[in-house]
């Protein structure tokens, strides 16, 4: 993958949501990517790699529709030779970092939609499930990556999309020539 090729499917996620239907959450996927990434970056503005991820994290439901279970693999899978293996295994571990936070704070509120797609990606975690999670060394800012994710609903917040877009393209080229570990 190219950054030209990672830029041409988010600007396909304008208009591909995250159930083919729409009955889903409210918003696109590019629109939630792009909520996310900017809740990340308002949060975290020294980690790119946990921004974009939060920016390409749901790319699977665009790369393989309806496959509730099987997205964040997708995107990891896709994402990994491009933007290395931390922004891969944060995408990976988003919807575990749902059942992890489900399963420990579990007063806390999911959209409908989410809630819906909880028991199909595993449902709660067991213990030993919440401690290897624990252990996972991306395990903690996949937290963060999914408390953003929870916040990126918002109908109409991102305008003009495509632009918001574009700004993060310096974001991704900085990243993609950075030294990984
Ligand atoms: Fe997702
Ligand atoms: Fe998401």
């Amino acid at each position: 993958m190219t950054v030209d090729e990672l830029m041409d499917i988010l600007i396909r996620c304008e208009d591909a949501w995250d159930s083919p239907d729409k009955t889903g959450d409210p918003v696109a996927l590019l629109d939630h990517g792009l909520q996310v990434a900017a809740v990340v970056r308002s949060w975290h503005p020294d980690d790119p790699e946990l921004q974009v991820a939060g920016l390409v994290h749901d790319i699977g439901h665009l790369l393989n529709p309806g496959d509730e279970a099987g997205h964040a693999a997708a995107g990891a899978d896709a994402v990994r030779p491009l933007l290395g293996d931390r922004v891969a295994g944060l995408v990976e571990l988003h919807v575990p970092a749902k059942r992890y936070l489900a399963t420990v704070e579990p007063a806390r509120g999911l959209s409908p939609e989410s809630a819906r797609t909880l028991e199909l990606q595993g449902g709660l975690m067991s213990s030993d499930e919440v401690t290897a999670y624990e252990a996972h060394p991306y395990g903690a800012a996949a937290v963060i990556l999914r408390r953003a994710d929870d916040l990126g609903k918002v109908i109409g917040l991102t305008r003009p999309p495509l632009a918001e877009l574009a700004a993060w393209r310096p974001v991704i080229e900085r990243l993609v020539g950075a030294d990984r570990p």
